[in-house]
């Protein structure tokens, strides 16, 4: 009998890139291989990379390093490196000569062809492929991984925002949306096979659609998620702040399964540092859209992202982040330092904030942030959360784990028999991250 062949995936950076590692893992399982986490037996290592930061790439860049250790002692292993670093202009020749250990490179527009690729290296060739442009009719191909409890579903690729700072729109193309006939088939087959929460992800969902006639927007789209039986909660990412919608506020207000939870990059709180990052919008309008969320929907959880050291941030502007974060009150804040992309408009800013600068903006940003969520989170003391419960703690294996409506983590005693079913849970205690309750209804 021929040896089980084994494959480790591993993805960095946003669920796009892990929706993209799913792809290729599914891939490989038509190609007779079966997933593992352990390096050191596997015979294919596929690493799906991250090049929104520099951080990122410098962490992937170790990893590569770490596994031509690994291919010396196991000479016979295959690696792959694909996704949106090997994506960007001009990175695949100075990769390939850094990295002459690797098997396979591919960018993101051809993950499909995988295959071919890795039948090529399993020939002892070297397989190298980035196209230009993606191929519409091949994306999401093979579909989600089924039969797990929590599913992302790609309903629209590529962004044609070009916020200045941001690589994406580099690397993955134009705006380009899925039909929503094939969004819902997959939802519904994925429900079939035990899915009960769906995500729906874009770089910015909420101009999903922009192309259709007639008319079909995200809003129509949500409102159609949430009547597909079986499924018990819906989630999406990412919304730009300019194109939500006061339709999109309403349908999610009305919607059954539609969580109250909007991920809402600010990126700033200075309108000059907003200008210069391309975002479109005022803190003004930003603000405005906020007040809209609350009126309709008074108890939802608004997350974010936020750069500090966008070139020519002044204290002053910095201090409006602070105090507009203070205003909004997110239940968390994803914080990031500027990264100088290559190839973007930003790069070629003057006024380059310091790397101390940067790292004394992150601190204070992620100190006034940490407040917030733990303030949040003891504002939801003593009250009762409808809690989808995942399954057991990673930490404690007596408790369970699952997420309000709003995406707050939540650790309970429970047991096996509610994982994937809906459970109200008062809470009891309050930190920065997580909180703790007691299962008050087990029969909802
Ligand atoms: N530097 C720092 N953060 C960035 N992001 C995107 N590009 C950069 C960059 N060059 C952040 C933005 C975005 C999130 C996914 O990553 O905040 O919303
Ligand atoms: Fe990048 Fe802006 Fe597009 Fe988001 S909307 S992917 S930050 S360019």
């Amino acid at each position: 009998m021929e040896k089980e062949k084994k494959v480790v995936t591993l993805a960095y950076g946003c669920q796009m890139s892990e929706r993209d590692a799913e792809t290729l893992k599914q891939i490989t399982r038509q190609e007779g291989y079966t997933s593992s986490d352990d390096l050191a037996s596997a015979d294919l290592v596929i690493i799906n990379t991250c090049c929104v930061r520099e951080s990122a790439e410098n962490k992937i860049l170790g990893k590569i390093g770490e596994l031509k250790r690994l291919k010396e002692k196991n000479p016979n292993l295959k690696i792959a490196i694909s996704g949106c670093m090997v994506q960007q202009p001009g990175a695949l020749e100075k990769l390939q000569k850094r990295a002459p250990h690797i098997d396979i490179w591919t960018g993101t527009h051809n993950l499909h062809e995988f295959s071919a690729l890795l039948h090529k290296a399993e020939q002892g060739e070297k397989a190298a492929e980035v196209w230009k442009e993606p191929q519409k009719t091949l994306e999401s191909t093979p579909l989600a991984e089924k039969g797990k409890l929590q599913a992302n579903v790609n309903i629209m690729y590529g962004c044609n925002n070009f916020c200045s700072y941001c690589i994406v729109p580099h690397v993955r193309g134009r705006e380009r949306s899925r039909k929503p006939e094939e969004i819902i088939q997959e939802i519904k087959d994925l429900v079939a096979s035990g899915c009960r929460e769906v995500t729906l992800l874009g770089q910015n969902v909420n101009s999903y659609g922009k192309e259709f006639s007639p008319q079909y927007d995200f809003a129509d789209l949500l409102r159609d998620v949430d009547q597909i039986p079986g499924l018990l909660r819906v989630r999406f990412i990412t919304s730009h702040p300019k194109d939500l919608s006061d339709k999109l506020i309403s349908v999610v207000a009305s919607g059954e399964k539609l969580c109250e939870h909007f991920h809402l990059p600010i990126q700033s709180g200075s309108n000059f540092i907003l200008e210069r990052m391309n975002r479109k919008y005022t803190r003004e309008y930003y603000l405005s859209r906020i007040s809209k969320i609350r009126e309709l929907l008074p108890q939802a959880s608004l997350t974010t992202d936020i750069i500090v050291g966008f070139p020519g941030e002044s204290e002053t502007d910095f201090e409006q982040t602070l105090e507009i974060m203070n205003l909004i009150q997110y239940s968390h804040a994803f914080t990031f330092m500027y990264s100088k992309r290559s190839g973007t408009l930003a790069a070629d800013m003057e006024d380059q904030i310091s790397l101390d600068i940067k790292k004394r903006r992150l601190q204070r940003l992620m100190s006034v942030q940490n407040a917030q969520s733990l303030e949040w989170r003891q504002r939801m003391l003593g009250k009762t959360y409808e809690i989808l419960v995942e399954g057991p703690s990673k930490t404690n294996l007596e408790r369970f784990t699952g997420r309000t409506r709003g995406n707050e983590l939540v650790v309970f005693k429970g047991n096996a028999d509610i994982i994937g079913s809906l459970v109200n849970i008062q809470i009891t205690e309050a930190a920065t991250w997580t909180l703790v309750g007691e299962i008050v209804n087990p029969e909802m």
